[in-house]
């Protein structure tokens, strides 16, 4: 009884309070993409107890104002479902003040999480230039950044933000998650409408740190001792929560290669249905309850090694499976890396600079997975036949292979 009332104490005496004025929740900003229709775009934001707030959107499509309560301290609006595009400007209104986002666009939002090679740079990548040079000829895709904070109890809102939604440019894309960039900047490109890209990740953290409790539990994993379990779930994705996404990927695993590695074909299912169903509910059903979760496979480091702990976490990270979609992990995608080592990169080789393969990689599972599109060849070739001998294995494929050198280097 008295932990639950603990936790009721910090959530309600947030670090954002309304000083008598409305606002919005730290990671509404002017620039931002909010989730398209045929979902419903969640706005929340702070105000004073007791008073009611209009939400209303101008711009290409006008629907009617929202008007909502301030119960605890915070207001919640759930908007009609606005089509791709923009701009809008949103604001959340009283008697006496305003608060407003401007240059808001309406696309698919999408969450990039993990450690150090989700968090890894564009200004880091192989033709970081050319790279570099052609982020402002994507003026609708929009990063995001949470900040690297952590926490011993569920959060309500972000304790800080490190890029607030921002246009891009060569110098905030140059220091934002190449990833994560290129995925939305290929998928602004295929889709054509907007991408919001909210990066939430850090170097060095083991899949614990991400997940909640309950999913925890699920795999036995005990939140006793030193390790911070849970303690980026609680401060960069808990205080997400109420925003509706489209979906996430997720570039993790190396820190669990000597850290509870053999429960990670527990622990990374177990950590994205518990993120499908809190993002269901915090966005009161507007994110789907099975939204499509892509993510890297590791790729190779330590060459002809089998002692790093690598090839083990490859295979959990299907949950044993090989392949993905699978029974146990539905509308998930996952890019293959195995074939993408970067024996010299300056970074260690474990965090190899070609990023623009994985993220293509993650675009076509994305287009399969998360748009239905058909006839898109996104799983890699799988081997459905295996003989050998003595001195030779030989593997048939279900697919036509073509064979770079460098990957019989593995
Ligand atoms: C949004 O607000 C800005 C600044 O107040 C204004 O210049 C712009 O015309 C507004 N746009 C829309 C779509 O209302
Ligand atoms: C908002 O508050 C008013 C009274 O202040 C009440 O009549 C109304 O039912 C409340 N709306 C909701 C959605 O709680
Ligand atoms: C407001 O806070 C009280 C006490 O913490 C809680 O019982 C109640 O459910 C909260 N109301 C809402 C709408 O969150
Ligand atoms: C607006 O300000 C007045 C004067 O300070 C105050 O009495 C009133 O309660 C405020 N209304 C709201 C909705 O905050
Ligand atoms: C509240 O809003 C009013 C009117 O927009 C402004 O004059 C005042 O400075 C604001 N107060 C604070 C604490 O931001
Ligand atoms: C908003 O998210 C918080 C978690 O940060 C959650 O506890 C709350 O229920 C959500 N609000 C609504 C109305 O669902
Ligand atoms: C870098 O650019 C060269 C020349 O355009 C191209 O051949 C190569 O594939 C690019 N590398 C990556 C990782 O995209
Ligand atoms: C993809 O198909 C599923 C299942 O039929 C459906 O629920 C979902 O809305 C579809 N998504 C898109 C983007 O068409
Ligand atoms: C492997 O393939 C080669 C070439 O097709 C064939 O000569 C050989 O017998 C095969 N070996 C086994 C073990 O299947």
């Amino acid at each position: 009884m008295a932990v639950t009332l603990c936790v009721v104490f910090i959530l309600v005496a947030s670090v954002h309070s309304s000083d008598g004025n409305l606002s919005f929740a730290s990671y509404y900003g002017d620039h931002m993409v909010l989730q398209k229709s045929p979902e419903r775009a969640v706005l929340w934001g702070y105000g004073p107890e007791g008073t009611q707030v209009t939400v209303h959107l101008s711009g290409p499509m006008n629907q009617e104002s929202l008007v909502v309560n301030v119960t605890n301290g915070t207001w919640y609006a759930t908007l009609h479902p606005v089509e791709a595009g923009g701009p809008y400007n949103v604001t959340a209104s009283n008697e006496n003040s305003t608060a407003t986002l401007t240059d808001v666009l309406f696309g698919d939002v999408w969450l990039c999480g993990g450690q150090s090679n989700m968090c890894f740079e564009t200004y880091k990548i192989f033709n970081a230039s050319e790279e570099l040079a052609l982020a402002a000829k994507y003026p609708h895709v929009r990063p995001f950044m949470v900040a690297e904070e952590m926490s011993k109890t569920e959060l309500s809102d972000l304790i800080k933000v490190e890029l607030p939604w921002s246009v891009p440019t060569a110098a905030n894309v140059g220091r934002f998650s190449a990833v994560c960039w290129l995925f939305g900047r290929y998928m602004n490109e295929h889709l054509k409408y907007p991408i919001g890209l909210v990066q939430s990740c850090w170097g060095g953290t083991p899949i614990e740190d991400w997940s909640s409790s309950r999913a925890l539990q699920k795999c036995g994993l005990q939140q006793n001792g030193p390790q911070a379990s849970s303690g980026l779930w609680n401060s960069m994705i808990h205080p997400l929560l109420n925003m509706t996404i489209k979906g996430a990927i997720w570039y993790q695993g190396e820190s669990n290669t000597n850290y509870n590695q053999d429960k990670y074909s527990c622990s990374f299912p177990a950590m994205i249905d518990d993120w499908r169903m809190a993002f269901h509910e915090g966005s009161g059903g507007q994110t789907a309850d099975d939204f499509p979760f892509g993510f890297v496979q590791l790729s190779t480091y330590i060459k002809g090694s089998t002692l790093d702990g690598m090839p083990n976490i490859r295979w959990h990270q299907t949950a044993d499976f090989g392949f993905v979609p699978n029974l146990r992990m539905q509308k998930t995608f996952m890019a293959v890396a195995l074939d993408l080592p970067d024996e010299y990169s300056p970074y260690h080789p474990i965090h190899p600079r070609d990023k623009q393969d994985v993220a293509s990689r993650l675009t076509l599972g994305a287009k399969a997975v998360a748009y239905n599109e058909t006839n898109v060849p996104f799983q890699g070739p799988f081997p459905n036949k295996i003989t050998s001998t003595s001195m030779y294995l030989n593997i048939t494929y279900d697919q036509t292979v073509s064979v770079t050198p460098s990957a019989w280097h593995l």
